[in-house]
């Protein structure tokens, strides 16, 4: 994943850096960096662990020089430490990367045999010192540049700076994104607008295989055999404003709070509100006369896909293949004549999404995405975009993007359900009003924030918990087990309650909490069957069920939560927010980095 930042500037450039690099946190946070030319030379100063470590680290020792370049990092290749942060530096080039360069051994095997000697156990450094020979060997910064490109396999965003070049960056884009920022006499490229917002709304964006000489006259962009080419700059509406917790203690648990809030806006975006009719985007594709609908996403993302298929399934009977996109990409799926495919993505950047889109586009594909991030990679190679209106989500674990995905795909999936015939006026009228009243029922479920606090003194004790859901809450049970596992770092496992007897329930003892989904809908009678079996072996079953699921269990059931009847089309949404609140409330017991979990980060733009 990894931010990349470049400045060639009248002012310094350090701290511009680092507060770009505190608006691409999001992309990483194991370690953060900078390089400047301070008297033509590079210096750097890099540090483990988050910005804030940075930051005090050039408190000590400052960083003159107004061309430089940042990087927050997640770690691929070579642990979290400082030797692996970047920049990677020889005396003439410094080098910031986002991807994976796939051959880094194989080059890496070759520089070493020409007398190049490696500091960092990372991919990047190859960069460096390839860039580096190539100039030893007479070749001019951007000639020595575009040949190392050349030679890279893989996914990379990277920007070079060069010794003695004091008015020059050169970026390169391939399979991860890249924007190029004009300012006034100063010029930028970061890995987005966001990170640019405070400097410019002037971006262009880099198309894959371009790289750019960027001078403070202006960018020259090439494309990927070397002939310049013309990309439009566009104003960017992304916002410049860094956003805050509004008095939350994490942006999580703030996040969870605004969900009534950027539900009714999802709502209003689709519905309209005075005739309380679903009023989608025109297409420029014929959805409900698709032969079929391939939905690919990851993570969080794939199971608000999941919850689509079941509507899109049973309530307009159009058939659906789905899929994480990371397997999706490389099976070569066979792709019908006519199909649409539907990519889920909050960032609109990840890497996998991004390239099932792309092998989708190939095989004839109409191109469909459910997109967070305006202006996002996915949202520009979609053939049409729905946005949701979940405004940023900075808290790593996606909670209101997630509810938000689901209110878009129930609009979509009722408007193509009535279209293709299969449900009436009435019944589309019924979905359309259900929608609308999500906000104030989500508001009713957050009351029960205190009540599944408690849970979490219980739930934080275990060492294992099993969510169990049916239909469209299966998909439920396995984010509700998603989100406990990123941020409180206990064990947990989603489950399919039917499915149960099939093996996990082995796992079954007074020792392990078995959280159960449970609407009253078509398939009640069937989960109150799965809940005896855990019962009889001695399990611990905590119920997030209404009233009538809780009057019909309570006798053996340990704890339960009320939440409210609802039409089952819109429980998925509902039934988010107590898994949510209880991941939240466990996380903090155990003491654990709510909003910036280990390991992880926001945006997943590598594979
Ligand atoms: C989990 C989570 C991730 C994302 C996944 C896809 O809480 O946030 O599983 O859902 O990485 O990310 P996007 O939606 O940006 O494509």
């Amino acid at each position: 994943m990894c931010g990349i930042i470049g400045i060639v500037g009248v002012n310094d450039a350090a701290p511009r850096l680092v507060e770009g690099l505190r608006r691409l946190e999001y992309r990483g946070y194991d370690s953060a960096g900078v390089a400047t030319l301070v008297n033509g030379h590079i210096d750097r100063r890099r540090a483990e662990g988050k910005l804030l470590n940075l930051d005090a680290r050039l408190r000590e020792q400052p960083l003159a020089g107004t061309v430089g370049i940042g990087h927050t990092r997640w770690a691929t290749h070579g642990g979290p430490t400082e030797n692996n942060a970047h920049p990677h530096a020889t005396k003439r080039v410094a080098v910031v990367h986002n991807g994976i360069i796939e051959n880094y051994q194989e080059l890496k095997d070759e520089l070493i045999e020409a007398g190049c000697v490696f500091e960092s156990a990372t991919d990047t450094e190859v960069i460096a010192h390839l860039v580096t020979l190539n100039m030893d060997r007479g070749m001019a910064p951007a000639e020595a540049a575009h040949a190392a490109f050349q030679r890279f396999t893989g996914a990379f965003a990277l920007v070079l700076v060069f010794a003695g070049e004091h008015d020059l960056l050169i970026g390169a884009r391939h399979g991860t994104p890249l924007a190029v920022g004009f300012g006034d006499g100063e010029m930028y490229l970061a890995s987005d607008a966001f990170a640019l917002a405070p400097l410019t709304n002037r971006i262009c964006y880099l198309e894959d295989g371009d790289w750019a000489e960027v001078t403070r006259a202006g960018a020259v962009i090439h494309d990927a055999g070397g002939a310049v080419v013309d990309r439009p700059v566009k104003t960017t509406a992304v916002s410049g404003a860094l956003i805050g917790k509004d008095g939350y203690r994490h942006y999580m648990l703030k996040e969870i709070y605004e969900q009534p809030q950027v539900i009714g806006d999802t709502v209003n975006s689709y519905i309209n509100p005075e005739t309380s009719r679903i009023t989608m985007p025109d297409l420029p594709f014929d959805l409900a006369r698709a032969s079929r609908l391939t939905i690919v996403a990851c993570g969080t993302a794939f199971y608000a896909g999941l919850v689509a298929k079941y509507w899109f399934e049973t309530l307009a009977r159009l058939p659906v293949e789905i899929d994480i996109a990371s397997e999706f990409r490389y099976r070569e799926a066979p792709m019908p004549e006519n199909g649409v495919a539907l990519f889920i993505s909050q960032s609109g950047e990840t890497l996998d999404t991004l390239e099932a889109l792309r092998y989708c586009k190939r095989q004839g594909q109409r191109i469909l995405s459910v997109v967070n991030a305006p202006e996002s990679t996915i949202a520009r190679e979609s053939d049409a975009v729905l946005y949701t209106m979940a405004g940023p989500e900075i808290g790593v674990a996606s909670t209101k993007a997630f509810t938000t995905q689901l209110t878009t795909l129930a609009c979509l999936a009722a408007q193509v359900a009535h279209a293709r015939g299969a449900i009436d006026d009435e019944r589309l009228m019924s979905v359309a009003r259900s929608l609308r009243e999500v906000p104030a029922r989500a508001a009713e479920v957050l009351a029960h924030d205190e009540r599944l606090k408690d849970l979490a003194a219980e739930v934080s004790e275990a060492r294992d918990v099993l969510y169990l859901g049916r239909g469209a809450m299966y998909p439920l049970a396995m984010e509700g087990a998603l989100k406990l596992k990123e941020i409180s770092y206990i064990h947990a496992e989603g489950y399919a309650a039917g499915e149960l007897k099939h093996g996990p329930i082995a796992l079954i003892d007074d020792a392990v909490p078995v959280i159960v989904l449970v609407p009253s809908d078509n398939l009640f009678e069937k989960v109150v069957s799965n809940v005896q079996e855990v019962c009889a072996r001695s399990g611990k079953v905590l119920l997030i069920a209404d009233r009538k699921g809780i009057d019909r269990l309570s006798d053996r059931v340990r704890w339960s939560v009320e939440l409210p009847a609802c039409d089952p089309i819109v429980a998925p949404i509902l039934y988010a927010i107590p898994v949510q609140l209880l991941a939240y409330h466990t996380a903090v017991l155990k003491g654990t980095d709510v909003d910036q979990p280990r390991n992880l980060a926001k945006s997943v733009t590598v594979e």
